[in-house]
């Protein structure tokens, strides 16, 4: 039996997808554990190109089984909108996908409250994905959500919906000047998913507690990245859930004494979607290098995302609040062709240098990165599958980004199809 967890270690997008794909053919379950829609998971395979917001990374393996978890927020337009599209392509869903009964729903008025707030000058801008996550989570946590298992009883839905309703309502008028939709169109709308959704939510729970007693092996996939975890991210420009692997254990109702390995899965350099501090970050145009080689682009909301170096500053306190044993190196390939390519190991402020992660947003925003100096590679690495044939300078580069962070890359990703990989060590 193993359980694994698979974890962001930036601020997202760095190729959780492509790696959770892959791993998949050796496991039985791929249960996500937190995040909504507000994730983007790109998978490739057989020239094609998929991406995954809600859904488990394991589902183009049609004999695994997929759980969202009690930590997810679900919203059931885009949950729904999503199978449908999978649907499409062929893939059965029904006895493939459970979803937790003890899961927040994402209501309209959650998606709502996030734009007006990103929108008024009063407020800090995080520069969210505008799909409504923290108000859904902020609900949550208030003890005010509407659950997945509420869909089972239509009295006690519209009793939660309409005390949701009236305080949103008087809430939204007065800050944002929005109105509602009717009740009655909310409430119906919310039906119209139900019968559809009732199909495929269970106690998830329990049947991971019965799949990890069957000796099962299961990946835990998380969204996001530990930068952008609520408690350990660079607060208040992180997203509103616990992306750290712990968060397995709250979003999937798994123990702790459960969990076997947490693997990393970490860029070659930095990236981060949407407003605050980001030290490694590249405003000339090796930064736009990587942007543009990279495509790097939200896979949610097609915004340009931001690029830097790689930071081992980030990298180390990540293993470390992880828990961290291995690691999946991704898109080596895009440094092909840099003369020199540069790693922060310390953030220098008003003369002090930190090798640990700073809390004050004011000391991240402002410090000076210290950097070594790496030379590039000219040759192309994509698609290579062999760590031997990777150029001198490629693995001088990997190796010594290895002992930075104090932990081994067991596998390393040269291209955005699931064949574009070195393997070196399997997971379980
Ligand atoms: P996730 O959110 O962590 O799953 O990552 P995203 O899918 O949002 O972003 C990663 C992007 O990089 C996607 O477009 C992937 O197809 C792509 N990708 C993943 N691994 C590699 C790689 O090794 N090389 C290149 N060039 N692209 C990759
Ligand atoms: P994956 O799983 C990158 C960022 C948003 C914003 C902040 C808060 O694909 O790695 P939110 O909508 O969550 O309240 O926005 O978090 N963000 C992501 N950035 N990848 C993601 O997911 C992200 N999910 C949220 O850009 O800065
Ligand atoms: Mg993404």
């Amino acid at each position: 039996m193993s359980v694994a967890v698979v974890v962001g270690m930036q601020w997202g997008d760095e190729g959780k997808g492509k790696i959770i794909d892959l791993l998949a053919e050796n496991v039985d379950i791929v249960a996500r554990y937190q995040g909504g829609h507000n994730a983007g998971h790109t998978i490739c395979f057989n020239n094609k190109q998929f991406v995954l917001h809600l859904i488990p990374s394991g589902i183009f393996h049609e004999d695994k089984l997929c759980v969202i978890g009690n930590g997810v927020v679900v919203d059931p337009h885009a949950l729904v909108d999503e199978m449908r599209q999978l649907e499409e392509t062929g893939l059965n869903l029904e006895g493939r996908l459970i979803i937790s009964d003890r899961a927040n729903i994402i209501m309209p008025y959650h998606g709502t409250s996030d734009k007006g707030r990103e929108s008024d000058s009063g407020f800090q801008k995080i520069g969210t994905t505008g799909r409504g996550i923290g108000p859904s989570y902020a609900d949550k946590i208030a003890r005010a959500g509407i659950r997945t298992c509420d869909l089972r009883d239509e009295t006690y839905l519209t009793e939660r919906l309409r005390a949701n309703y009236d305080e949103k309502q008087k809430i939204l008028q007065t800050l944002y000047r929005t109105e509602l939709p009717e009740f009655n169109s909310l409430l119906d709308e919310l039906m119209s998913y139900r019968e559809t959704i009732l199909k495929y939510i269970a106690d998830t729970h329990t049947f991971m507690r019965d799949q990890i007693s069957q000796n099962k092996n299961i990946l835990c996939e998380g969204a996001q990245g530990t930068m952008l975890d609520v408690d350990h991210g660079t607060y208040p420009f992180v997203t509103s859930s616990n992306s750290t692997a712990g968060g397995a254990c709250t979003g999937l109702g798994i123990p702790p004494t459960k969990i076997d390995r947490v693997l990393g899965v970490i860029k070659a350099y930095t990236t981060r979607v949407g407003e605050g501090p980001f030290p490694t970050e590249l405003l000339d145009a090796d930064g736009e290098r990587l942007g543009k080689v990279g495509h790097e682009f939200g896979a949610t909301t097609g915004r340009a995302r931001r690029c830097g170096w790689f930071d081992a500053v980030v990298a180390r306190y990540g293993v470390h609040l992880n828990g961290v044993d291995a690691l999946v190196l991704t898109k080596v390939d895009v440094l092909d062709g840099f003369d020199t390519i540069k790693v922060c190991t310390g953030y220098k402020y008003k003369g002090k240098v930190f090798s640990d992660m700073p809390a004050d947003p004011e000391v991240i925003a402002n410090c000076d990165p210290v950097y070594v100096e790496f030379d590039g590679w000219s040759e192309s690495t994509l698609g290579i599958q062999d760590y031997d044939k990777l150029p001198q300078n490629a693995k001088n580069y990997i190796d010594r980004l290895s002992e930075l962070v104090e932990t081994p890359f067991m596998m390393i990703s040269t291209g955005p199809d699931r064949e574009q990989t070195i393997l070196r060590e399997s997971l379980f």
